[in-house]
């Protein structure tokens, strides 16, 4: 297993770019599943959770193949397709659940792994369950796989009203696959509202799909018989611009992030602002200046869907509090279990207690570097801004978790000056 190699103390300057959507691509690649004409994504983030969902598409029969330009990727499931997303594929990321909604609305049948549980949580797929039996399929759990067809004398989907129990990012994106192609109008009641939820939609709308209210809690569809080919870029990467953002706080600098959207990240950017940082928006992309975290004012911060401060910064974030000065509570209202981060934190000298949802951090003056490990993806990214402001050398092992979400992220940081390097097992 890779680790990586950091030397603390470094500032940061210069200018990154940040990469395509991981959680704007993942659904978009499964959308190619909606029509038999040749679909192109462009941007396309270079990510193991991007192979692993070009893989599990090319084990159905859809054509896949990459272009020279940065992230280009074109598709055709203009060929028989075989409705399967088998167990190996499906348990290192749970996200294949999103072939659920294309494969019934163009194909009316399919055989999809049960996710399983993940490090952040047991994470279920019954609201997606939900849904799409409101939209006229019958999905049976039988050894571990969800056998999904269409009830009785249908012979397409039909459109529903749905209102899920919770917002959920990947539900809302597999109604909206569904429905597209569904008899009639679906209307989803409190559907969440990430970037990625209108960048789908703008994909599935090139396509020829009829939507109004995305990026809204209300979105209504009116399905249609057939979808075409179309060319979508996918947009940028608003959690690895953030974790640029968080990096360059707690180490000190002046970096611009090129591509990133600030109105993307609203209720993180203003949290920054409140511990000292200055963030500024410039031509196509955000400029961040520190002067490192000893001179930023710990910041309280909760989690909450979409426009607030989202769970996927709330490591890098808590990252940053450690070093910072004062105390600051940081409480996690969506995941049960995505505190796994502290304890490798504490390992190199953070001081934080955890209670239930809640983690109290007391800033320290100084983190030292140590040997720790990533449970998850965005806790790697956590580790890594430790890292870069501990003194002396933190190892961060097992970083294939940082490899699923995060595009060359020690060569980016590198190209900042950051002490980082890639140990190959
Ligand atoms: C998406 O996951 C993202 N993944 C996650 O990003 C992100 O953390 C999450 O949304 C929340 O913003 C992708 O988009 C691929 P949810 P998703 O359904 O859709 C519960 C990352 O780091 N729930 O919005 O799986 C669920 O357990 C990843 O990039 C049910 O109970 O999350 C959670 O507590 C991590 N039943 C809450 O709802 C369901 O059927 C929100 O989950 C569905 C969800």
């Amino acid at each position: 297993m890779d680790k990586l190699l950091i030397r603390g103390g470094r500032q940061l300057n210069g200018t990154v770019t940040v990469s395509g959507a991981k959680n704007a691509a993942l659904p978009e690649l499964c959308a190619t599943l909606l029509t038999p004409e040749p679909v192109k994504l462009l941007n396309v983030p270079r990510l193991q959770d991007v192979a692993t969902m070009r893989k599990l598409l090319g084990h159905m029969g859809v054509q896949t193949q990459t272009h020279g330009e940065r992230g280009g990727m074109s598709f055709s499931a203009a060929g028989p397709i075989t409705p399967e997303a088998p167990y190996e594929l499906v348990k290192t990321m749970r996200a294949s659940v999103l072939v659920l909604g294309p494969l019934l609305a163009r194909f009316g049948h399919a055989r999809v792994s049960l996710p399983g549980g993940c490090a952040i949580g047991s994470r279920p797929v019954d609201q997606h369950i939900k849904g799409l039996t409101a939209m006229g399929a019958e999905i049976a759990v039988e050894h571990g796989y969800m056998v999904a067809k269409l009830a009785a004398g249908r012979t397409r989907l039909k459109g529903a009203r749905i209102a899920t129990d919770m917002v959920t990012v990947t539900g809302t994106e597999n109604f909206m696959m569904a429905a597209v192609l569904a008899e009639g109008e679906t209307i989803l009641e409190n559907a969440a509202q990430e970037p990625e939820i209108p960048d789908l939609a703008e994909m599935l709308i090139q396509m020829g799909a009829r939507i109004e209210g995305h990026g809204t809690s209300r979105i209504v569809i009116q399905g249609v018989d057939a979808l075409h080919g179309c060319t979508h870029r996918v947009v940028a990467d608003r959690i690895e611009a953030g974790t640029f953002l968080c990096a360059v706080a707690a180490a000190g600098g002046d970096v611009v992030v090129q591509h990133a959207r600030i109105e993307h990240l609203e209720a993180v950017v203003e949290k920054l602002r409140d511990a000292g940082v200055t963030v500024t928006k410039v031509p196509d992309g955000i400029r961040v200046q520190s002067g490192g975290a000893a001179q930023l004012k710990a910041q309280h911060f909760r989690t909450t869907e979409y426009p607030g401060f989202p769970t996927d910064m709330q490591a890098q974030f808590m990252a940053l509090n450690t070093v910072a000065k004062g105390s600051s509570l940081v409480t996690e209202t969506i995941f049960e279990n995505r505190f796994m981060h502290v304890n490798e934190l504490v390992r190199l000298g953070a001081n934080i207690q955890i209670d239930g949802k809640v983690a109290m951090v007391e800033g320290v003056r100084v983190l030292s570097g140590a040997t720790v490990m990533a449970t998850d993806m965005r806790a790697s990214a956590s580790l890594v801004i430790a890292g870069l402001v501990a003194e002396g050398e933190t190892l961060v092992d097992r970083i294939y978790h940082l490899d699923r979400g995060y595009d060359q992220m020690e060569t980016k940081l590198r190209g900042l000056g950051a002490d980082i390097e890639r140990v190959k097992s």
